[in-house]
């Protein structure tokens, strides 16, 4: 009893501190800017700092401080130019949390210290497993600084043994049905699953971040895209166990550049089309880039019995190292031992392979497209994959394939048999293409 009136007297000195004290969380923006529309005037655009540990962040890195975040969160999400801190040197444990915008103008949230995820699965609630950190209609910010997000995934990489929990997994940071969101120079590493997810968003770049998750993890992709549309990521370097990038049905117009992938699965497009749903995708540039010690490199997979198309992809100038396939297009997708084949498959056409260039470690393509609706205007441009010198992964190197691909090889091309890989022509009309479904789209 003695040290809870203690407790509670610290918390009032506290209370009192802060709520004097001119400097942080706010008080300027509350004097500057009462006078106008109650108190949250549109006129004040006068940057206001609200720092986590204002809030009473305990930043322990054991003690939960995710309350304190939420109530920064919504404390910078009043003003025009609010800054949210976490401040550099300070490690703060925080459970799922979501912070929720449209914000009154553009947000700074500002990482230069840790956020650390709960360890234990136990410490998640049974009925939110999807992410950790999910920010949901936001529109208009910035997440900066030299700062990290730590998943702690190591209880979530192996095996889950209990009938009872889930195989569901969180992602580390999620954007929901959001808007110009732009993530910079922080940290995302060992999330349980995918490390940045963007969903039914629109307008985000991605600059110069670090993703990293050990090589054998399974499913930690590093970012996830899907239905979200007008995307850059540039000058960042993603080595996870999964996909560095992965486009899912509903992106279109996204640009990747200047990336370092590796290790992992490389950048791909898919798996689309699963359970025999619909997928489009199109307008997607990955160029200048360096894929790394992974099993692919460019990819594009599709489910059979999926509907929709993939088209005008570009994949240019790629350096490749030790990559077991560089160049894939997948569309007998399946993560189970077999998988049916079906009439339906979603179209891939108009996908460009320019300046692949490097060392492989199995296969240097391997297109196999389906019977019903093949693969067209595929362009294999300046090709130059020679075998790798280190061990070969317990498998022996293959020679191109290309099922049921149609369109263009020209350039220097190695090895030289990518000459007589793709077929010659692939006209629409003339192929009689069946179950494909361009109009879905
Ligand atoms: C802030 O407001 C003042 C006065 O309304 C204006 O002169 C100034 O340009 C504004 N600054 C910014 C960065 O918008
Ligand atoms: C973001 O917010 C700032 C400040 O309120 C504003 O000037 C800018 O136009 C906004 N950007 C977008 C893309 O909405
Ligand atoms: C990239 O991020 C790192 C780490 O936060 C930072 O030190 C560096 O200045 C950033 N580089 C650029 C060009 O912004
Ligand atoms: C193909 O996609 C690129 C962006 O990756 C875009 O600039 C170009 O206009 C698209 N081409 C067509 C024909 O839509
Ligand atoms: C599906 O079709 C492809 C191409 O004809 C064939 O190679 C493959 O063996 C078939 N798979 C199954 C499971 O029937």
């Amino acid at each position: 009893m003695k040290h809870f009136s203690v407790f509670l007297s610290i918390i009032f000195v506290f209370y009192f501190l802060f709520t004097t004290t001119p400097s942080v969380h706010g008080r300027k923006f509350h004097s500057g800017c009462k006078k106008h529309h109650k108190g949250y005037g549109h006129s004040c655009n006068s940057t206001t700092i609200f720092n986590i540990m204002s809030f009473g962040a305990k930043a322990s890195g054991v003690s939960d401080d995710s309350k304190k975040l939420v109530n920064t969160w919504k404390a910078a999400c009043k003003v025009s130019e609010g800054v949210l801190q976490i401040p550099l040197g300070h490690t703060f444990m925080i459970k799922p949390i979501t912070l929720q915008g449209p914000c009154m103008g553009h947000l700074i949230f500002q990482i230069d210290g840790t956020l650390l995820a709960p360890p234990k699965i136990g410490s998640w609630s049974k009925s939110n497993r999807y992410q950790w950190i999910n920010f949901k209609w936001v529109h208009n910010l910035t997440i900066q600084g030299s700062g990290t997000i730590d998943g702690q995934g190591y209880n979530w990489w192996t095996p889950i043994k209990s009938k009872h929990i889930s195989n569901i997994k969180p992602t580390a940071m999620r954007f929901y049905a959001s808007e110009d969101i732009n993530v910079r120079d922080i940290t995302i590493k060992n999330s349980p699953q995918v490390h940045l997810k963007f969903d039914d968003s629109r307008g985000v770049k991605v600059d110069n971040i670090t993703i990293l998750a050990p090589e054998n993890t399974p499913n930690t992709d590093g970012i996830h895209l899907q239905n979200t549309r007008d995307v850059e990521i540039l000058h960042s370097n993603i080595g996870t166990g999964d996909d560095c990038v992965s486009i899912q049905t509903g992106c279109s117009n996204v640009h990747i550049h200047h990336i370092n992938c590796g290790p992992g699965h490389g950048i791909s497009i898919g798996g689309l089309g699963k359970d025999k749903s619909i997928a489009c995708v199109s307008d997607i540039l990955i160029e200048n880039s360096i894929i790394e010690n992974t099993l692919y490199g460019a990819r594009i997979k599709t489910w059979q019995g999926g509907v929709g198309v993939v088209k005008n992809v570009t994949f240019s100038n790629i350096q490749v190292e030790d990559v077991n396939f560089p160049i894939v297009i997948n569309q007998y997708y399946c993560d189970k031992t077999l998988c049916r084949n079906q009439t339906d498959s979603i179209a891939i056409k108009g996908v460009k392979f320019d300046r692949i260039v490097g060392t492989y470690s199995t296969q240097p393509i391997h297109l196999t497209c389906s019977d019903n609706v093949p693969c067209t205007d595929i362009d294999l441009s300046y090709i130059q994959l020679k075998p790798s010198r280190g061990p070969l992964r317990g498998s022996q190197l293959q020679q191109s394939l290309c099922l049921n691909s149609y369109g263009t090889s020209s350039g220097p091309l190695v090895p030289y048999s990518i000459n007589y890989c793709l077929r010659k022509g692939g006209d629409e009309s003339t192929l009689q293409i069946s179950g494909s479904s361009n109009e879905l789209c």
